[in-house]
């Protein structure tokens, strides 16, 4: 029985040398030291030893017992140690390097400036209206007064969207410009209230399409916000106070402005507004053509055909409108020589707004 336990006690021991992680180790464990192992059964097999071999195979046993088991926590240790040492060379960590820059998000320059002008006309009292991208002939062009084969549909060339329509009311487009939500506005408030439709002071912000040659100074697309005042006793001083007074808050309480007849066939008289230029303070520049100013809006009173459309009488009520080109404004400020730059997502471009 003692020859028996010296014999385990070289296998386990010799066996345990050899092991290197941590899943051989906890089958070692359980062969060696576990409960069914050669050791333990050492024990349980003591009943049938002659009294006098009894305590020597029991000594004997225990140190074999106590001698695997401390065996088996230094092995445990190495191991662990071994395995740390690993991860240590492996996920090496150098946390005196510099970080890796994070770059931040910004607001498109376009996005920039629709926001300022939206922020601006809603000090002055303007509410936010939001109309479709996709409109229909008769709210793009004839209900604004231009009809089929009108000249003035030669201003803003059109994407069709092709449904099969032949009726050519009910052609849809890409809008060409924000006015249609004019339309869209009136008679959302007058059908409202058909007898008494309340006030209007609207903001109309969005993207438009034109079927243009894509050029430094033409885009396909572009936004508008566009203005729109309806009521009672609205005038052209109205317009021309309103409009004053936000190209002062846009480009600062000393911007020079006029007003030239221009013609818009929804709009009725109608204005363009010119602001001083910017670039040249009114000499005469490059980005000017000499003339000192900078056209920044289409404007006029309603045409009364237009309230009618919308359900506002034009015997009661008058108002007037306004369209701008934020990326236009934009272009004029900063001397953008190329309106490409806008959707051109060039982040040299973009990063200097
Ligand atoms: N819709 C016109 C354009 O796109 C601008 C405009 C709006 C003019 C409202 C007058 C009144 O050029």
């Amino acid at each position: 029985m003692l020859e028996k336990l010296n014999e385990i006690e070289k296998e386990s021991l010799a066996s345990l040398a050899a092991i290197e992680d941590e899943s051989a180790l906890e089958t070692w464990r359980v062969a060696n030291i576990g409960r069914s192992s050669p050791v333990m059964s050492v024990f349980s097999q003591m009943g049938s030893l002659s009294k006098e071999e009894r305590p020597l195979v029991g000594q004997r046993a225990n140190q074999v017992k106590v001698a695997l088991e401390k065996a088996f926590a230094e092995k445990q240790e190495a191991v662990k140690q071994a395995a740390l040492a690993r991860s240590l060379a492996t996920e090496k960590l150098d946390v005196t390097l510099p970080g890796r820059p994070v770059r931040r998000g910004r607001l498109h320059p376009a996005t920039q400036n629709l926001r300022r002008i939206l922020d601006i006309l809603a000090e002055m009292g303007f509410q936010v209206y939001t109309a479709r991208d996709v409109e229909s002939d008769e709210y793009n062009f004839q209900l604004l007064n231009i009809p089929p084969h009108h000249p003035a549909r030669e201003m803003q060339d059109t994407f069709y969207i092709d449904t099969g329509e032949t009726d050519e009311s009910r052609k849809q487009v890409l809008r060409t410009h924000t006015s249609p939500g004019q339309i869209r506005a009136m008679r959302e408030f007058s059908a409202a209230n058909p007898h008494n439709p309340p006030p209007i002071r609207i903001a109309l912000p969005g993207m438009v399409y034109r079927f243009e040659q894509i050029t430094a100074r033409s885009e396909v697309q572009f936004n508008q916000v566009e203005g729109l005042v309806v009521g009672e006793n609205i005038t052209f001083g109205d317009l021309k106070g309103t409009l004053s007074d936000f190209v002062r808050r846009m480009f600062g309480q000393n911007a020079k402005t006029r007003f030239r007849a221009s013609y818009f066939p929804f709009t009725e008289p109608s204005a363009e507004m010119d602001v001083e230029c910017f670039v040249c303070g009114g000499k005469g520049c490059g980005i000017c053509k000499n003339s000192g100013w900078l056209e920044i809006l289409g404007c006029g009173m309603v045409h009364p055909d237009v309230l009618q459309n919308g359900g506002y009488d034009p015997k009661r009520y008058t108002g007037f409108a306004f369209g701008m080109g934020p990326e236009r404004q934009l272009l004029l400020r900063h001397k953008i020589t190329d309106i490409r730059y806008f959707w051109g997502n060039d982040m040299r471009f973009l990063e200097q707004f």
